[in-house]
């Protein structure tokens, strides 16, 4: 079967910084980092982006890259007859999890993004109020819901360098601009200082199990990794991308963009003197009155800041989404031997099923549980606690211990290829081991 390939070496880069680049940096990564110790989560975080996290995306690319196959596929010909291939079938398993509670949220983001353009949002006076009837109502999000996935679904029916690589070129240069743009305005308002010290200032006696678990857990979902994303776009890499120095900048571009969510968002909370501990509520419940008491005085502003910065957490899910939705259709496309295009849909169409439920399950069927949590936490917690630690796992051990050394060392190509090795044979696997362990321990 012939197989899409990104074109050029800078495209495989975005689509795969695309892919890390989302709402777990604007929406989840301040949050995280403000209410557990500021820059002392910070400090913890990169040693797990480092030491834990991208190993397994250099695993990732690797695997990908040298099999030229999904993620299921991938370890049908690198180990052919081996269990491991249990990790593909749970990385697509993931796949379609994450991408339905994932649209749930980025649905939110559209009509947040379409209500800022629109000048409806600004023209609220109570936002708590407007959120909760918004993600209680069952229509209304699910319409969202739909758009985002259509929009996702359209990128990645066109094909790999038509659709995902050309979008990516498009969007994150957008993004990145608009982060800049953010961060000029957030930094000249009143008490800016104070929002960066809050966020800059390291606070160890924050610093519990909990904190080094939720950093570990916020490194593996910002990064994609654990569950085949990155396998699925490596395998169209050509042999002129390095990997290492791929891995580098993605995680770069990724850790750069979640300190700028910061310098963005603290600033403004502060200058206005609102709550920043308010959990998940900051982004749709505070942020708006940020943006409305913020610019009071030159009102046209407030409807650019809001629109432009809905329209960049929009912009970093959709890139995301296109990722998680790939895992999926390139399964589905490459095992049934379906086209791209009937794949695609088959994909969405579940998503939109599954991604219905988790979004009822903030309003009628809030009372639906398994285990104890809605859809939506139930899909959040079997993922982030279960598939993505468990698969970063399968795979680092996997290319440290099973994998054919000569071609391992082939696709790395790096200086640092011992000192990778022992990252994916010993300390990746360790400490990965004891983080899911204490994860589910603690649940
Ligand atoms: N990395 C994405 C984010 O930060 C989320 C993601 C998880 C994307 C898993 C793909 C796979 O929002």
């Amino acid at each position: 079967m012939e197989r899409g390939n990104f074109g050029s070496k800078i495209g495989a880069v975005l689509a795969s910084a695309g892919s890390a680049v989302g709402l777990g940096n604007i929406w989840r990564f301040p949050t995280e980092c403000g209410s557990n110790g500021g820059a002392a989560f910070i400090l913890i975080y990169l040693l797990c982006v480092f030491l834990l996290a991208m190993p397994v995306m250099i695993a990732e690319f690797v695997i990908g890259r040298a099999s030229r196959s999904n993620t299921v596929g991938s370890y049908r010909v690198l180990a052919p007859g081996k269990p491991w291939v249990v990790s593909g079938f749970m990385g697509v398993a993931a796949g379609f999890l994450v991408l339905s509670f994932y649209s749930v949220v980025a649905g939110w983001t559209l009509d947040y993004t379409f209500e800022s353009l629109t000048g409806g949002l600004m023209s609220e006076t109570d936002f708590g109020a407007f959120f909760n009837d918004f993600v209680a109502d069952p229509w209304h999000p699910a319409i969202f819901l739909l758009l985002f996935l259509l929009l996702t679904h359209c990128v990645v029916a066109t094909g790999v360098e038509k659709g995902i690589e050309r979008y990516s070129k498009i969007m994150m240069p957008m993004l990145l601009a608009i982060v800049l743009v953010l961060i000029g305005f957030s930094l000249t308002m009143p008490n800016a200082g104070i929002g960066i010290e809050f966020m800059l200032r390291p606070d160890f006696s924050k610093v519990t199990k909990d904190v080094i678990l939720s950093a570990m857990g916020q490194a593996f979902f910002t990064l994609s990794v654990g569950i085949g994303t990155l396998a699925t776009y490596a395998s169209y890499f050509s042999k002129e991308t390095r990997l290492v120095p791929s891995a580098l900048s993605v995680c770069a571009i990724d850790t750069l963009v979640a300190v700028a969510a910061g310098f963005i968002i603290f600033p403004a909370v502060f200058s206005v003197g609102v709550d920043a501990d308010s959990g998940p509520g900051l982004v749709f419940i505070t942020l708006p009155y940020v943006f409305q008491e913020a610019f009071g005085s030159v009102p046209v502003l407030k409807y650019v800041f809001s629109g432009l910065f809905y329209l960049l957490l929009l912009l970093a899910a959709l890139t995301s989404s296109i990722s998680m939705h790939e895992i999926c259709t390139a399964y589905i496309h490459e095992t049934f031997r379906l086209s791209r295009r009937l794949s695609a849909a088959i994909v969405t169409c579940i998503c939109f099923v599954m991604g219905v439920a988790c979004s009822l399950s903030f309003g009628i069927w809030k009372d639906v549980t398994v285990m104890g949590m809605g859809f939506f936490d139930l899909f959040d917690f079997v993922t982030a606690k279960f598939l993505m630690p468990l698969g970063g796992l399968l795979i680092c051990t996997f290319v440290g211990w099973d994998m054919n050394k000569k071609l391992v060392a082939g696709e790395l190509d790096s200086t640092f290829t011992p000192l990778l090795m022992v990252l994916f044979s010993w300390v990746a696997p360790i400490g990965i081991g004891i983080i899911f362990i204490y994860g589910l321990m603690s649940n």
